[in-house]
This record gives structure tokens, C-alpha cells and sequence, in this order.
């Protein structure tokens, strides 16, 4: 690959912002499903997202905040239990808040990413059995009939799902998250179930949106948690298998998934090639959240064992306070990868670190942000950069020990005072810049872009 020009510009009109989710950040979502399964103490610091950071009640703070931090977008979610929270009881006061808190965005010039569903699904769904629901997809449909028209005057793009894999892995096959099953049957019914309402939710939108607020076309996509996975051994008679397996992991971890949206067929091991109505070709953009690469380790003791394989982190490379692999290298692969694959506009929708002290957070970003500027240069047509996160918030199954703020909240102050970070200043430099300069790496992250040229 060419070396990095970091300090190339980006293109002109990119987009530059964070991105949230509802439930981490909103607060007393309290008929969700995730709000349930807080109460069972199964978060690993015990605690709930509660008021998780008042944004609710603070959003013209926090917008004035991101307007400081000269942002250009930002990407939130709706909470479909905020808005039904009985079925086919919608909250009009809910819906009038979301409508508020778009139009502020952009009344202030900032242009909204909308994720219409982030994993959360109403308590009363869940109860039914959530995705697995014999009606989920109706009362999907319904929710979506009843939001749609009344937020589409200020959505510029719209995701579908986030990380629709997370729910199926996490939810149904390693018992992580909500409803804490591990059922294959099941994972591979959610998948099946996700696919079909990522068309429906691309159609209806589709449907009732004819174009984007500034007279564009309506852009509709999901975002896809892409981990870059390698083997874990340069070299040896180990690599071959780890690269075997990594095949495996990432066809389940994304590679399924794309190419379900790319045929309109379920793959194995969900499916057996069904077709999903809709779905085949259902993306206008992708949207690339990146955080890591994996690295396969095969451990000859076990070799007959699936799990004999297992994420390790190679010696030298950093880990973040997730124990996540600092791999910017990765990043840059990921998005042409998924620039091959579609062959769509791509914008990057969650990119980011979680690191108490800041320091770590100022490399990733600067390393992070060149391989971007790489990929674009090696020809992916990306049209914005969102930051995971704005604030520090409930980081699901870690609750608030994880810190991903660009601005520091500390959940246990009654003030939740927003306080940003030195990260948060770089990402304004480098915004007013449009471009990641030589004399913002060597103020905020000196030398950092050396070991990844
Ligand atoms: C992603 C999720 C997001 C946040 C980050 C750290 O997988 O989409 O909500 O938790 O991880």
C-alpha cells in the first residue's frame, strides 16, 4: 500500500462529528429491555444507566457543546420503548422531544446521522420474545410508520440498525447481552429476523422520504462493526490454520451479513440461500464502525478443539482500557475492504478509544484519522469521520467504568458536568483544519504517527 500523506486535506463538505446511542446516553429509558436486564445486576460494575448522562434533559447544553467543539455532525439514535412504551401506545410528548432535539441540530448547522435502532427494543417486545416475535416485524413496521415522516425534515442520513450482529452473537449465542440466550437456532433466526427489518426499515424510509433535508437523495444504510482479523503468527505452520479460522470469524462476525445484503440470500451458517424480500442491494452507503483488529492464536494443545483458537494480542501493540488492539493499520484495510465489497459511499460511524487518561485517545485519533486520509487517497469514497464518543456514557455490559468521552462526565457527580478533555481540543484543531496537520501531532500526540507511516 502507498505510504500515509496525513497531512493531505480532506474533501471538501466531510463530515466531522461523534456518535451516540439513546440508551447510553439519554437516560430513564426505563421500558426498555436493556433497563430490565440492567436490574438483574448483570452489568459488570453493577451499575444502570440510569439518568446515564441526562442528555435528555441537557441536549441544548450538549448541542451548544458540540457546536463549540466545531463539529459538523452527529449521529444519535431513537428509543422505540421512549416512543412506545406500551404496544400501540405512542408517546406524542417523546416524539415531540426527538423532533426538537433534530430541529436544533439543525437549525445550528449540524447534520444528523439517525440510528433508528441501536440494539434497544421495547420491554414489551422483549417479553414476547423480541426479534424472535411473531409480530416483531409488524410493530417494527408501525413504529417506524409513526416516526419516520415526523423526523425525516431533519435526517440527512439514516442507519437502520447498528451493529445488527452484536444482538445476534452477544444476545442469542454468547448469553452477553439481553436476553442472555445461547441458542444457535435462535442466533440464526435473529439474523435472519435483522435482515428483514433492515429492508423493510430501507423500503418504508425509501417510501416516505422522497429526499434529504438539503434536496439530495435520501441515504439509507446500516453500520457494521468491522474488526480487522488476522492471524496471530507472522510465520510458521500455525498461520495457515489461524487464517483459516480468521476467515471463519469474519464471515461471522460481518462477512454474513454483507453478502446477505448484497445477494438478498441468507448464507450459512444462518440460513441455507432464503431469500428476504427487499434486502438484496438495500445500502446506500455503509457505515463502518472500526475499533480493532483480532488476532487468531491457535494453541496446539487443543488442535482438535474449534476452541483451540482464541483472540490474543501480539506483543508490542498497545491495548486500550477495553483490551482492545490499537491497530490503526487495520482501519485503513477495513474501509477498502469494504469499499471493494460495495462499492458505496462509505461514512465512518463509530471510531474510537476507551482511555480514562486521554493520552492513548490523542494517538488513536491522530493514527486513526491518516489511515482514513489513506484510504480515501487509495481511491474509498468516505464522506465523514464520527467519533465514538462525545461523552463518557453506559457502556453496556461495562457500564461507566469504560471511558470514551472526547468529553469527561463523571456519573457520580449530581452535576454531571461536561468537561472536555485535551481529545476533545485536537479533534476542533484538526476540524478547523480539515486535516490531520503536522502541528497538531506534535502538540497533542508528538511522534505518534511514526510507528504507522
Ligand atoms: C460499539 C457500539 C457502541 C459502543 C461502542 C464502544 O460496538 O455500537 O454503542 O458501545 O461499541
Amino acid at each position: 500500500m502507498d505510504p500515509i500523506d496525513a497531512s493531505a486535506p480532506f474533501p471538501d463538505g466531510f463530515w466531522w462529528g461523534t456518535a451516540t446511542a439513546g440508551h447510553q446516553i439519554e437516560g430513564g429509558n426505563d421500558a426498555s429491555n436493556w433497563w430490565a436486564w440492567e436490574q438483574l445486576g448483570l452489568v459488570e460494575d453493577g451499575s444502570t444507566s440510569g439518568r446515564a448522562c441526562d442528555y435528555w434533559g441537557r441536549w441544548p447544553e450538549d448541542h451548544q457543546l458540540i457546536e463549540d467543539l466545531g463539529h459538523n455532525a452527529f449521529r444519535l439514535g431513537i428509543e422505540w420503548s421512549r416512543i412506545e412504551p406500551a404496544p400501540g401506545a405512542f408517546d406524542e410528548e417523546a416524539i415531540d422531544i426527538y423532533s426538537r432535539i433534530l430541529a436544533d441540530l439543525q437549525a445550528r448547522g449540524i447534520r444528523v446521522c439517525l440510528t433508528l435502532n441501536h440494539w434497544v427494543l421495547p420491554n414489551w417486545l422483549a417479553e414476547r420474545g423480541g426479534w424472535c416475535a411473531r409480530d416483531a416485524l409488524t410493530r417494527w413496521e408501525r413504529f417506524l410508520c409513526r416516526v419516520v415522516p415526523v423526523l425525516a425534515p431533519f435526517v440527512d442520513t439514516w442507519v437502520t440498525l447498528n451493529e445488527p450482529m452484536v444482538p445476534v452473537l452477544a444476545g442469542y449465542l454468547a448469553g452477553l447481552h439481553p436476553p442472555g440466550r445461547r441458542n444457535p437456532w435462535d442466533a440464526a433466526k435473529v439474523f435472519r429476523r435483522l435482515l428483514a427489518a433492515h429492508a423493510v426499515a430501507y423500503d418504508l424510509v425509501h417510501d416516505l422520504v422522497p429526499a434529504a433535508p438539503d434536496g439530495g437523495p435520501t441515504l439509507v444504510g446500516y453500520a457494521a462493526a468491522y474488526q480487522w482479523v488476522e492471524p496471530f503468527h507472522g510465520d510458521g505452520w500455525r498461520r495457515p490454520v489461524e487464517k483459516v479460522i480468521g476467515s471463519v470469524v469474519s464471515h461471522v462476525s460481518y462477512g454474513a451479513w454483507d453478502r446477505a445484503v448484497l445477494t438478498g440470500r441468507v448464507p450459512l451458517p444462518f440460513g441455507r440461500g432464503e431469500r428476504v424480500p427487499g434486502l438484496r442491494g438495500s445500502v446506500d452507503f455503509v457505515g463502518v464502525n472500526y475499533y480493532m483488529r483480532v488476532s487468531v492464536r491457535l494453541h496446539p494443545a487443543a488442535l482438535l478443539n474449534v476452541a483451540s483458537a482464541e483472540f490474543d494480542c501480539p506483543e508490542g501493540i498497545e491495548t486500550t482500557e477495553m483490551g482492545w488492539q490499537i491497530y490503526p493499520p487495520g482501519f485503513r484495510l477495513a474501509l477498502n475492504h469494504v469499499w471493494e465489497t460495495f462499492r458505496k459511499p462509505i461514512f465512518v460511524t463509530e471510531n474510537g478509544c476507551s482511555d480514562s487518561g486521554d493520552e492513548v485517545r490523542r494517538r488513536y485519533l491522530v493514527t486513526h484519522l491518516a489511515q482514513v486520509r489513506a484510504a480515501i487517497a487509495d481511491g474509498c469514497d468516505i464522506r465523514g469521520y464520527l467519533q465514538w464518543t462525545l461523552m463518557d456514557n453506559f457502556e453496556w455490559r461495562e457500564g461507566f467504568a469504560k471511558k470514551f468521552g472526547l468529553v469527561e462526565v463523571d456519573h457520580t457527580d449530581p452535576d454531571l458536568v461536561r468537561r472536555p478533555r485535551p481529545s476533545a481540543e485536537l479533534y476542533r484543531r484538526i476540524i478547523e483544519a480539515n486535516a490531520v496537520t503536522p502541528e497538531v501531532v506534535a502538540e497533542f500526540a508528538p511522534g505518534a504517527l511514526d510507528a504507522w507511516r
